[in-house]
């Protein structure tokens, strides 16, 4: 990792609410204008910005992207997510020309389902397809068909709905951009823990601990065992609050939904710690309309929590424990409105 990357052709392309691939549950698109601002609040520039739970990487991507980090090191512990990223950043072509020639049927979707990939390509195709035609982009589990096997659930949504393949192709080649370019610097088929130490040992002596930045979303609290083969309990949330308070050679930020297991981890108030509250709307498909005729969207809370030094104030969260903390449930923030949380 020397100099800065080379220079991408658009970086107006990851300004885009959409850029990632993948759809993904959970994905904290919505955070990323807040994550930037933190960031970009405190100097030095980072060099480096590690995911360790990328999942659909949708921050990673932006922040790298538009050049607000230098480069970006994406990991997670399913096999088919980090083959994903891998060969979309460094295959990217041989991933383009599989995905364009594949036919999006229920009866591939069974195939792929069965499927059991030997080498990384196929890992990443399988990802790629079933997370593109799976209810909620769900990989693993019994999470059936978009439209059911039948095809019969919905007469908007079929298998293919959210298989456009020439915007998809457009993606992957940003992808592969990013790449070549180097901002992508590499993909880890890791745990969190080998992640962090992992940073620690490959980069923690060249570049100081204000020039490395991990952002962590890890596994929804409540809803973990629906979503993956593997379980992520509460004893992984607390060992993942006690590394992160011992972590030293880093700078980070965590986000969480809220809800009390986090708040209990994470008390505001601890010294070298912030703990910010922001709370947003977002439009999501297939809401009703109400009597004004606008669908309601539906709100969400969310902590951010971060060992940077400057937090400077922001309408788009309040720091738990201030004083004016209560007032922020009352206000709508507004922010962060898209079409949807999971094209
Ligand atoms: C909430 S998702 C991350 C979503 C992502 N931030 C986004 O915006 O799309 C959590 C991700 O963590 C991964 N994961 C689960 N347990 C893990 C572990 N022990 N170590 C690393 N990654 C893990 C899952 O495979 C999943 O991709």
């Amino acid at each position: 990792m020397h100099g800065k990357p080379d220079a991408i052709s658009d970086p107006s392309a990851f300004s885009k609410s959409v850029v990632s691939p993948l759809r993904y549950p959970g994905a904290k698109r919505q955070l990323v204008p807040i994550i930037e601002q933190i960031i970009k609040g405190n100097i030095p520039p980072p060099r480096l910005f590690v995911e360790p739970f990328c999942g659909g990487a949708s921050t990673a991507l932006r922040l790298v992207g538009t050049g607000v980090v230098e480069r970006a090191i994406l990991a997670d512990t399913d096999d088919l997510v980090s083959s994903f990223w891998y060969t979309a950043a460094f295959d990217t072509g041989w991933l383009i020309n599989r995905m364009l020639e594949v036919e999006v049927t229920v009866a591939k979707w069974e195939w792929f389902r069965m499927f059991e990939p030997r080498g990384r390509r196929d890992r990443a195709l399988k990802c790629l397809f079933l997370n593109r035609t799976t209810f909620s982009g769900i990989l693993h589990g019994r999470a059936g068909p978009i439209g059911g096997k039948k095809q019969t659930e919905h007469t908007n949504y079929k298998i293919d709905c959210r298989f456009n393949k020439e915007g998809l192709a457009a993606r992957l080649r940003a992808i592969g951009e990013l790449g070549n370019t180097g901002r992508i610097l590499d993909v880890w088929d890791s745990d969190w823990r080998d992640t962090l130490s992992r940073v620690e040992r490959e980069h923690g002596e060249r570049l100081t601990r204000d020039e490395i930045v991990v952002y962590l979303d890890p596994p929804y609290i409540e809803k973990a065992e629906f979503l993956y083969p593997w379980s992520f309990g509460k004893d992984q949330h607390r060992s993942l609050a006690s590394t992160l308070e011992s972590a030293s050679s880093f700078r980070w930020l965590l986000s969480y939904d809220d809800n009390p297991l986090a708040r209990e981890l994470y008390r505001p108030g601890q010294e070298g710690r912030h703990v910010l509250h922001a709370r947003h709307r977002y439009s999501a498909a297939g809401l009703k309309p109400t009597a004004e005729g606008k669908g309601k969207r539906p709100q969400r809370e969310e902590l951010l929590v971060t060992n940077f030094l400057d937090i400077q104030s922001s309408k788009a969260y309040h720091a738990l424990g201030h004083p004016g903390c209560d007032a922020c449930r009352q206000v709508d923030l507004g922010i962060g409105s898209t079409e949807s949380h999971m094209d």
